[in-house]
């Protein structure tokens, strides 16, 4: 991941319409949860990148026929919620926590011994909080450094798991989904407790797929389900990434001149804090054309350029936008104002220290502007820019808040730049597109 990209001052705004790609979140647990069903489901939409890559590679490992009809289509035909097999080798999550901890928990209720790795970035991040709820169901996973981090081995379960009620510390739908996943498998019912509702891709794809499930405050519960209960949709539609959609929302509002149109993109309720801080901070958005695909509410959404102000939120609304921070970091850069964000301490372990990358490299181009605290940022908005040197330090969502920054400044160098295959390969081509068409 060594590509450098030079990143040039937006001339103009960037003005046209773009088709945001298949959410992430979605398109893992479409593959791991059509992977569990006895019949092909096709999947259209999907997000053709590595994170999701990783999620294919891991069930076609555990016998899983995975067949792509185009690069964002393809057919997965499971054995049955109980016909996964051993894997032959090792498996790999490479970039990715989702494929990682989600997998976790499935392969935890499995008859048959898995061990996983993944990179550099995924070698260092917390698995302890997936690994002691599922050790309470009585998994029995191993690790290195107390059980905290990969390389992560998986004992063959001779038993069923038993049911838990569970109080999360952390608001995290990875850790939900894992131990909602090996409750499929349990002898009794589990709930997971967090202090605020992360998203609820799970519980939502997981009763499409007629599995109970009941929600009750920040609290949901699933019933252990009968094999023949299990029975996979037709279809499933992914929406687009809100995530993705984020720094096409911040490019539009800061560069002067700008009008997008954003076409189809997943407005679930749980990922939609983004929008309320923007519109908080005068963002001129006007969401439209609301409608259902595939379970999940999707709408078109036009931006264009404004003056924002600085605005704070902190742990209550950072379950609905923990990915966004780095684009309203950069957006919040241009904001009339400071603003400061507190309750964010989960984006110390995400791909990279996101709290300490965003002070360190938004600062090489907005010198003195942003100060790094324990669980958030404070932003002076009207920073002066300047041309420089940044690194995404291998981390997706800080490689395209860069390209964003730089844009809407003096221009920039980005290293590790085709960081963002990690969850938007054509990123690049379509800034460059709407760069272009703003000059025309
Ligand atoms: C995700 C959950 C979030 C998010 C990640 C995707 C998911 O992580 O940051 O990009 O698909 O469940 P946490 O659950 O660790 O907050």
């Amino acid at each position: 991941m060594a590509e450098l990209k030079i990143i040039e001052p937006a001339c103009g705004g960037w003005r046209g319409s773009l088709t945001i790609p298949g959410d992430k979140s979605v398109s893992h647990r479409s593959v791991m949860f059509a992977g569990l069903g006895d019949r092909p489901v096709h999947i259209r939409n999907f997000l053709h990148a590595a994170d999701c890559l990783s999620t294919v590679a891991v069930m076609r490992a555990l016998g899983v026929q995975i067949q792509f009809l185009g690069e964002h289509e393809l057919i997965v035909t499971g054995k049955g919620l109980h016909g996964l097999t051993e894997p032959m080798g090792v498996l790999d999550a490479g970039n990715s926590g989702t494929t990682l901890r989600l997998m976790m928990g499935l392969l935890a209720a499995q008859p048959f011994f898995s061990v996983f790795t993944g990179d550099a970035s995924l070698m260092q991040r917390p698995m302890g909080r997936v690994l002691q709820p599922l050790s309470q169901m009585g998994a029995q996973i191993f690790g290195r450094n107390g059980n905290n981090n990969l390389p992560l081995s998986i004992l063959p379960m001779q038993k069923k798991l038993r049911g838990i009620c569970y109080d999360s510390p952390v608001a995290s739908a990875q850790v939900k989904s894992a131990i909602l996943l090996a409750g499929l498998y349990a002898d009794a019912p589990t709930t997971v407790t967090e202090p605020y509702v992360s998203r609820d891709h799970t519980e939502q794809m997981l009763a499409g797929f007629g599995v109970r499930m009941e929600r009750s405050g920040t609290s949901v519960t699933v019933f252990p389900v009968q094999k023949t209960k299990y029975c996979a949709p037709e279809e499933i539609t992914v929406p687009g990434d809100i995530s993705s959609a984020a720094f096409f929302l911040a490019a539009a509002s800061i560069i002067s001149g700008s009008r997008l149109c954003l076409h189809n993109v997943g407005i679930n309720p749980t990922r939609t804090g983004i929008l309320d801080v923007f519109m908080e901070m005068g963002a001129h958005l006007c969401v439209k054309n609301r409608r259902q695909s595939g379970g999940e509410p999707v709408a078109d959404i036009e931006v264009e350029a404004a003056p924002l102000h600085g605005v704070s939120f902190g742990a209550q609304i950072m379950p609905r936008l923990i990915d966004e921070i780095p684009a309203l970091a950069a957006a919040a850069l241009f904001a009339d104002g400071d603003t400061v964000i507190t309750g964010a301490g989960e984006l110390r372990v995400k791909e990279t220290d996101r709290l300490h990358a965003i002070a360190e490299e938004f600062q090489k181009i907005a010198p003195g502007s942003i100060e790094e605290r324990e669980d958030g940022l404070v932003i002076h908005g009207g920073a002066q820019l300047q041309h420089a040197r940044v690194a995404s330090r291998g981390d997706h969502r800080m490689a395209m808040s860069l390209a964003v920054l730089g844009a809407a400044g003096e221009g920039a160098v980005l290293e590790e730049a085709d960081s963002v295959n990690i969850s938007y390969p054509s990123f690049f081509s379509e800034i460059k597109r709407l760069q272009e068409s703003g000059r025309d």
